[in-house]
């Protein structure tokens, strides 16, 4: 069965807690953290986290959508992230492989996660040191976009690669999740799910994360 990680990009933030907790039976709990220079638009960052931490032990995806990101492995490791995904278009590859350094010297779990544009290839050369490759299905910044079908190619390409070179490492899909979509996701080869839209904008978030967790 798929993991599901629902986006708190759709929660109500001044009511955050109670976001969380209705989300409670989750596997993970996905946050989408944006400088407004990587992508368009500014969300949360690391005091948020922190607070986060303090009210939930669900296991926190953090998903950074930043330029230069190694600056910052440290602060989110120390707020309690659990698991972080860089992006490759973010800088540098000797800088993406600081940010990976500094995440193992924390114990945080390691993703790298890739725009639509990139090729899966881009995994190469960190494959084997992931724990996570993230295939973004929607240009990154905002949620509520429509799942971008030439994306399955891509998590299928990863998939390969994973099969071939690390067979453990997770595939998240993240953007346009719904049912309907998630079931083509898991078939081209995803474990986690992310979802906002599909989880907040369900009367029942609980029963939109089971349905998402029997797609197959
Ligand atoms: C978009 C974010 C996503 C977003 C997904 O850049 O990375 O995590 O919250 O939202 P939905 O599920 O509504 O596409
Ligand atoms: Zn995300």
């Amino acid at each position: 069965m798929v993991k599901v990680a629902p986006s708190i990009l759709s929660a109500d933030f001044c009511n955050l807690e109670r976001d969380i907790r209705r989300v409670s039976s989750a596997d993970w709990l996905h946050v989408d953290v944006m400088d407004g220079m990587f992508v368009p638009n500014i969300t949360i960052g690391v005091p948020v986290v922190r607070s986060i931490r303090k009210c939930t032990g669900m296991f926190l995806d953090v998903h950074l959508m930043i330029d230069k990101p190694a600056r910052y492995i440290d602060d989110f490791c120390e707020a309690g992230a659990d698991l972080i995904s860089v992006h490759l278009e973010a800088d540098h590859p000797t800088r993406i492989a600081d940010a990976l350094r500094a995440m193992e010297a924390n114990g945080v779990k390691k993703a790298v996660a890739l725009r639509p544009i990139t090729s899966a290839k881009a995994v190469l050369p960190y494959i084997e040191r992931l724990d996570m490759v993230l295939v973004m299905t929607v240009e990154p910044g905002f949620g509520g976009q429509k799942f971008m079908e030439s994306q399955l190619d891509a998590i299928r390409e990863v998939r390969a690669i994973i099969n071939k070179y690390h067979p453990g490492c997770e595939l998240e899909v993240d953007g346009g999740v719904v049912p309907g979509t998630s079931e083509r996701v898991v078939e081209a080869g995803a474990t986690v799910l992310v979802a906002g839209t599909a989880v907040y904008g369900a009367a029942d978030p609980a029963a939109a994360i089971e349905a998402l967790r029997q797609s197959q």
